[in-house]
């Protein structure tokens, strides 16, 4: 019957459709595989429960993610061809997320704390929604004014002085914020006695009872745990998503003495203790779709919202292209397979863009 309908289109010289119908549900069974994904209802029936509805149900939630796949899919190939035009200097990418809605993408993958209610480093002021005045206040004040004017390199690449793990992928939980508070850990731990160590980002997960643990904390939150505990290494406290503290105080792989704050929205200063320090951790506005499907090339988008970061990460670098557009290089926590072999290239001095400035600090070792 197929092969009939192909050759009446073939005779209708409509030679691509039965292909692409083909390609398409190969395209959909590869990328369920590669990426582990199986459907079960949404919504439990309650009465029936027999075999065959609970095999409805499932096929009807499939049918529901495909759908979004496909318009996804269809949203990353326009993308990439403006990108293809000039019109975008990064691209898009099939990936992990692609079966989730926008609404979905920046609903579930909030994993940094409420952004609203972040203490200042300086002063008393407190950035809540009920000062904005003291707020503004704040961010009257010139944070340049501070900074030591330096001559900074035009590269910076941490991972290429072994002060950077291998990508991890916080698969379901979202704990972006220990990965990266881990991460700027790890290049202190590297800076300072020369070997590279993963560190237990699950003893931070479990133990740093401020955080919401998988469902999302602080990054200095962590630093503080750390200063006051210390922490394991991935070996001896391996990431499993389990979440009750087996924190092991006689295997202490690292310990901090508090942390700093880079001044805030100031990408000088940023670059100036990327420099200075070693990788930093970062936030940036990250719950949007075409964050969570990026691919590759330098990101830049207009919806960005610096006031609103909900995504840690860690800055390990920057540069500029040889067009000249200047980036920051941030390592992410979606795996390798996410952007550019796990990696972020965001641009650079371009107003705190995402607010890749707004939130970035450091431990103390
Ligand atoms: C700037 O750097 C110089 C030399 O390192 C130092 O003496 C001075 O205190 C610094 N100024 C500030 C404001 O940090
Ligand atoms: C804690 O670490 C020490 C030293 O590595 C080890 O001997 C001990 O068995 C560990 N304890 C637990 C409960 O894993």
């Amino acid at each position: 019957m197929l092969l009939c309908v192909c050759m009446l289109l073939l005779v209708a010289s409509d030679l691509g459709f039965c292909q692409d119908e083909a390609s398409l549900d190969d395209q959909w069974e590869q990328w369920k595989i590669k990426h582990g994904k199986q459907y079960y209802s949404r919504h439990q029936t309650g009465t029936s429960r027999s075999y065959r509805n609970s095999l409805q149900q499932r096929s009807r939630e499939e049918e529901y993610r495909r759908a979004i796949w496909e318009k996804n899919k269809l949203k990353i190939e326009a993308h990439n061809k403006e990108a293809e035009q000039g019109k975008h200097s990064y691209r898009l990418g099939m990936n992990f997320f692609g079966d989730m809605t926008s609404e979905e993408m920046s609903e579930k993958m909030t994993c940094l704390g409420m952004p609203l209610h972040y203490v200042k480093s300086s002063g008393s002021c407190y950035e809540t929604a009920e000062a904005p005045q003291c707020m503004k206040d704040f961010k009257d004040m010139d944070t340049k004014e501070q900074v030591n004017m330096t001559c900074l390199p035009n590269f910076i690449d941490y991972r290429k002085r072994g002060m950077v793990t291998r990508v991890k992928n916080q698969g379901n939980c979202y704990s972006c914020w220990a990965f990266s508070a881990a991460g700027a850990l790890e290049g202190q731990l590297a800076k300072k006695t020369g070997q590279l160590l993963d560190l237990s980002v699950q003893n931070l997960i479990d133990c740093v009872t401020e955080s919401d643990g998988c469902d999302g904390g602080f990054i200095t939150d962590a630093f503080e745990y750390v200063q006051d505990n210390g922490l394991n290494s991935e070996e001896v406290y391996p990431y499993i998503g389990k979440q009750w503290c087996r924190h092991n105080t006689s295997a202490i792989a690292a310990q901090c003495k508090g942390f700093n704050k880079v001044p805030e929205e100031d990408e000088y200063a940023l670059a100036k203790t990327l420099y200075e320090v070693g990788p930093v951790s970062v936030a940036i506005h990250g719950s949007l779709d075409e964050f969570m499907l990026y691919k590759n090339g330098v990101f830049y988008n207009p919806e960005c919202d610096k006031d609103y970061v909900d995504h840690a990460m860690l800055l390990v670098g920057y540069g500029e292209t040889a067009k000249g557009l200047k980036y920051w290089i941030v390592k992410n926590s979606y795996g390798e397979s996410w952007g550019e072999e796990g990696y972020l290239r965001i641009v650079r001095d371009r107003g705190n863009h995402c607010g890749i400035a707004s939130e970035a600090s450091y431990p103390l070792m």
